[in-house]
């Protein structure tokens, strides 16, 4: 008893009491201060009586046994603390659980089943369960009641959220009111029952934040959750349940997800000698765009855009003035009603890369395809917007969006297809009509014919021999839906491919800068006719690039397949490409940490579509500082992907003889033995993020060490624990130097020698943006100058690097 008092005056150092521990409470066997229940068989948690500092205030719950902080995963007298140690818990003949003090009943449970032989017990799931002993052997043991159907503020693996129809329960997650009083505070995360369901985080009863409808794949606005080695997520949906469980695939670690008055958390608990914590792993909301409808109704925001509300396409502010003043409350309206008169003149725009909107007033069927879909949407004049419910595979399902669209936001990674209705007569002029890929097919081919009558008998004529091959090339552009510009169009915007419209050239080709008529700046890839081994790639890089979208990666307008030229038409970027700028010692200025790393952020996420979100495996092949180009608001795209390969699904490497890539950037086994797969290019993504971080070349000679490069060096640095030396000197005021030195470690991670150590883009991704512990790199593979030089890798000649923008390299190999 004297110790018990004394514990009573340092409730943090010591957790439980464990004079007498046991595994299960019967009628004859209760719990009360100083008795704990452990897990059974591994004790992993244990419940029992605790407080939370003070001790005047005492819970009863459950907690992980063997971690001393922040542990508590649930309670039970939530806003109810017993001010004593005098309380005792009995399990009663009718299978309830009482926590009585000073005979008054504090909590309990509320099972109404049958039970002859009741026993309660903790499992090591951490789920506090009541059983019927005698049911024990049958199979279909239910539970007379169970602590995972009432959470708390913690959601551990294996335990749902979402609704028991049966039994008409609503598992959600209910934060605290702070750290230290468990009482409901105002925010809860449950699914709310929408034709097409979503789990809301509500502030009260005012929405704050949603993750979007399960789409399939994951929640529509969560792309963190595209498969991964770690999680695994389930959602269940149909008569009996609407659910969400997530569970761990490394029965190692130990994660949670908690909600305070804030935020929903994931953490992982890491110990080592120097560290013990609970280290954040991702957070719900993620950034400004997820503050539930921020932007007001039928208008998306951006992250990356300033502002960053936006109306959709054929939508204007309500009130101009408001939202010019960034109040965005007022939403959009359509510039121009729809049409809505049966006769289908309504049109759809399709928007990529979206968290579709709130599914308060939608309708699902996950019987019709995308184009019954659509019809079904033409025919009720309130709805303005569909898309497929489910996204796996080629996509399958339809989902209809009525009234007033809220809460759309535009992802970096992992969004989906939205198309938005709008009058036809918003899409006048507009080479977008993506809505309807179909008929867009049949306007690119009427064109063709319209126009091109004349055209296709001087290609038959002019290119005699190559017909053949000329005719099918065109056939594979129609068959890309992409828009094809015509070549007047192109000369004249080009000043007739002038020398002062000239910005670069590469292996097949000159680039020219060019202004259409209507404003709009683009830069055009002018394949030379004398270039026979262009050819190839100019259609490589056609087939590919159409199919690829993504604000990470350059965007192609069309092209241009008349006579002898051929022509891919880009979206013009004002502020050329990154070497130009971190190369340069008084540009370089302009570019701070923060810049640069939304930058390294901003490749990965290009890298990542192209190595895993989109529906071809691409490997770029070519990843260099000269072939990312920044925007106006200096957001990276990736460019040129004359080299790049695509794969189905499950091939990761391949082989080829003739090596083209650019020296300084390519992986051993890629340079020596012409491997190239994904964790090539990881290698390249490795080398340009040490390029970023210390503004130097990597083939630049380094102090006057005549055999190291910037790898080199870098390796150096940092077996010496000097790794901060390699920084930028223009952005060491700026810098977040764990944030740097995180990027350092992961650049390092990447351009390990041996291919199977260096991460993929997913664990890139998971690395940079979290606190999670990385794995020491291993020594990089990394050439000598001296030995490349040696080799027949020639480096220079086919490359030329333009002051402004696309700069294309084309490097022969052996
Ligand atoms: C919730 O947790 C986050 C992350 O740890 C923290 O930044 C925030 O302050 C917490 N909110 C409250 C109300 O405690
Ligand atoms: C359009 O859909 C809404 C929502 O489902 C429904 O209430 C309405 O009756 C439908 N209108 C027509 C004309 O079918």
């Amino acid at each position: 008893m004297r110790i018990i008092v004394y514990l009573l005056f340092v409730p943090s150092l010591i957790v439980f009491i464990a004079a007498d521990t046991s595994f299960n409470i019967t009628q004859t066997k209760s719990l009360s201060y100083g008795n704990t229940l452990v897990s059974f068989p591994q004790g992993i948690f244990e419940f029992g009586f605790f407080n939370l500092g003070n001790p005047k205030k005492i819970y009863l719950g459950i907690r992980y046994k063997n971690i001393p902080l922040q542990n508590v995963v649930w309670v039970a007298n939530l806003g109810n603390p017993i001010n004593d140690s005098s309380a005792i818990l009995k399990l009663n003949s009718s299978g309830n659980l009482i926590l009585t003090h000073n005979n008054k009943v504090v909590w309990s449970t509320n099972s109404q089943k049958e039970a002859q032989n009741p026993v309660a017990e903790l499992l090591d799931s951490g789920n506090l369960v009541i059983r019927d002993e005698n049911a024990r052997n049958s199979n279909q043991e239910e539970y007379l009641w169970q602590s995972f159907d009432y959470p708390s503020d913690t959601l551990l693996p294996g335990m749902k959220v979402g609704w028991d129809h049966k039994r008409k329960l609503n598992h959600q997650l209910v934060a605290w009111k702070s750290w230290d009083d468990p009482t409901p505070g105002d925010f809860s995360w449950g699914f709310a029952l929408n034709p097409f369901p979503e789990i809301y985080m509500m502030n009260g009863t005012k929405k704050y934040h949603r993750v979007g409808p399960w789409n399939g794949l994951r929640f529509s606005g969560v792309p963190e959750m595209a498969p991964n080695p770690v999680y695994l997520y389930e959602f269940v949906s149909n008569k009996e349940e609407v659910s969400y469980t997530w569970t761990l695939q490394q029965s190692s670690l130990i994660t949670r997800v908690v909600l305070n008055q804030t935020t929903l958390q994931r953490r992982q608990y890491v110990w080592s000698d120097i560290d013990v914590s609970w280290k954040l792993y991702s957070t719900l909301p993620e950034d400004e765009c997820d503050n539930y409808g921020v932007c007001g109704a039928n208008a998306y925001c951006s992250i990356s855009a300033s502002p960053m509300c936006e109306c959709l396409q054929g939508f204007n502010p309500t009130s101009p003035e408001k939202w010019n003043s960034m109040d965005w409350s007022q939403g959009c309206v359509l510039k121009h009603p729809l049409s809505c008169n049966g006769s289908n003149t309504d049109e759809f725009i399709k928007h990529i890369d979206m968290k579709v909107p709130d599914t308060t007033y939608t309708w699902v069927d996950e019987n019709i395809d995308l184009d019954a879909c659509r019809d079904k949407c033409l025919k009720n004049c309130s709805c303005m917007a569909y898309t497929n419910s489910n996204i796996s595979g080629k996509g399958s399902g339809c989902v209809l969006w009525f009234g007033q669209l809220f809460d759309i936001k535009v992802l970096q990674t992992g969004g989906q297809d939205l198309y938005i209705r709008i009058p036809a007569s918003e899409l006048v002029n507009r080479e977008e009509r993506q809505g309807h890929s179909k008929r867009s097919t049949i306007i690119i081919a009427t064109t063709v014919v319209a126009t091109g009558t004349i055209l296709l008998f001087c290609i038959i004529v002019i290119l005699g021999v190559r017909r053949k091959i000329a005719v099918n090339i065109e056939r594979q552009l129609e068959d890309m839906d992409l828009p094809l510009f015509d070549l007047l169009t192109i000369t004249t915007a080009t000043n007739d491919f002038s020398l002062e419209n000239k910005i670069g050239q590469g292996g097949f080709g000159w680039v020219y800068k060019g202004k259409l008529d209507n404003g709009q700046e683009i830069a055009v890839k002018r394949l030379s006719s004398s270039s026979d081994q262009g050819i190839d790639e100019f259609i490589t890089e056609v087939k590919l690039i159409a199919k690829l979208q993504h604000r990470n990666l350059v965007k192609l307008l069309g092209c241009c397949f008349q006579g002898e030229e051929k022509l891919l038409i880009y979206e013009y970027m004002v502020n050329g490409s990154l070497d130009s700028f971190i190369f340069d010692q008084s540009k370089g200025k302009l570019m701070d940490w923060q810049r640069r790393f939304h930058i390294i952020f901003g490749i990965a996420r290009g890298l990542l579509y192209l190595h895993e979100d989109s529906r071809l495996r691409i490997i770029h092949r070519d990843l260099k500082a000269s072939n990312v180009l920044l925007d106006e608001k200096l957001n990276p795209k990736i460019s040129d992907f004359g080299i790049a390969r695509a794969f189905g699904g499950d091939q990761i490497e391949g082989n080829t003889n003739r090596v083209v890539g650019t020296y300084g950037y390519m992986a051993p086994e890629y340079a020596v033995d012409g491997l190239f797969s994904i964790k090539s290019d990881i290698f390249s993504f490795g080398i340009l993020m040490i390029e970023i971080i210390c503004g130097n070349k990597n083939r630049a000679l380094f102090h006057g060490n005549q055999t190291l490069n910037l790898v080199g060096y870098a390796w150096a640095l940092w077996k010496e624990q000097k790794a901060l030396q390699l920084l930028d000197s223009s952005i060491k005021d700026s810098c977040i130097i764990s944030e740097v030195l995180r990027c350092i470690h992961v650049s390092l991670l990447c351009v390990q020698q041996c291919p199977n150590d260096r991460p993929t883009m997913t664990s890139v991704i998971q690395m940079l943006g979290s606190e999670m512990e990385l794995v020491e790199p291993k020594e990089p593979g990394f050439f000598p100058r001296r030995i490349v030089d040696e080799g027949n890798l020639s480096s220079d000649q086919n490359q030329v690097t333009s002051n402004d923008e696309l700069t294309i390299t084309s490097l022969k190999g052996r």
